[in-house]
């Protein structure tokens, strides 16, 4: 039997990339899923090639108002909500000497305050429906330590790190487990990125940045998002009803913790 049949997840930043195929995976086990991400077209083409299973709902986890219409959009739509995947994010190169108080502002935004209204609005629900709940957090091997031309993108995930934590030891009593995955290095149009600021600060050739990553990761290779959906799935699942506020490193051996 599929593993997530009949739940009702919200997967945001969902429309490409590691978001899109934990969507995919969760249709797979059973789950209704909504496709959330700043695009509506971008969400409903990604939506269209999971099936009828996934559907499209406009995000921007930096507003307010937009969590609490996508929320109650799930709810209605779905009968509730039952998983959360608080995927979406972004990168920036920004050395201590360079680094601009918009950038901070932004990642900041996303990643750690986008997360945690997001999971708020969530928990919410899954508080008022008494059923328990599963919110999964996309941390990163960057957030178990610093690096040195990417200090305030470490600082966000490291944040994420911890609001797992604290979140997941005040929800579990409500029976909502929340937990990380902390990927390493994961082709993604991130990442794509991520290379092209790495050639223009340390003058490489486009894609000799992400070569040379693939090549230090003990498995071999970087991964693709595929390899983040396995412990997603479990994270959603009944499986991991006695695992509570813990990240997990998905990363080929990247990271020992
Ligand atoms: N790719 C990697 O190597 C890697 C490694 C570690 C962690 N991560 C994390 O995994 C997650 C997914 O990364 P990815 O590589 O698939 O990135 P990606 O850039 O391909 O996808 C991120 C998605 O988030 C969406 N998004 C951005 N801002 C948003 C907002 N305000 N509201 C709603 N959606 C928004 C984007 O539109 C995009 O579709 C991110 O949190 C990222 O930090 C990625």
């Amino acid at each position: 039997m599929a593993r997530l049949e009949g739940r009702s997840a919200l997967v945001t930043g969902a429309a490409r990339g590691i978001g899109a195929a934990i969507a995919r995976a969760y249709a797979r086990e059973g789950a209704t899923v909504a496709v959330a991400d700043l695009s509506l077209d971008a969400c409903r083409a990604t939506a269209e090639g999971i099936g009828p299973a996934a559907y499209p709902i406009v995000i921007d986890v930096t507003r307010q108002d937009s969590i609490d219409a996508a929320l109650a959009t799930v709810v209605e739509r779905a009968g509730g909500i039952d998983i959360l995947v608080n995927n979406a994010g972004v990168y920036d190169m920004d050395p201590v000497p360079s680094m601009t108080r918009a950038s901070f502002d932004r990642l900041f935004a996303v990643n750690v305050a986008g997360t945690l209204f997001t999971l708020q609005a969530a928990a919410r629900a899954m508080i008022a429906q008494g059923r328990g709940g599963k919110i999964v957090n996309m941390a990163s091997q960057a957030g178990r330590r610093g690096e040195a031309l990417s200090p305030v993108y470490c600082a966000t995930k490291a944040a994420v790190i911890s609001l797992t934590q604290s979140a997941g030891l005040d929800l579990i009593r409500h029976r909502i487990n929340v937990n990380a995955i902390a990927p390493g290095v994961v082709e993604s149009e991130m990442w794509d990125h991520v290379d092209a600021l790495f050639a223009r600060h340390e003058g490489l050739a486009p894609g000799e940045k992400k070569r040379q990553v693939g090549a230090a990761v003990p498995l071999g290779r970087m991964g693709v998002p595929e390899d983040m959906t396995g412990m997603a799935v479990l994270l959603a699942s009944p499986e991991s009803d006695y695992i509570v506020a813990q990240t997990f490193n998905v990363d080929g051996g990247n990271w020992m913790s």
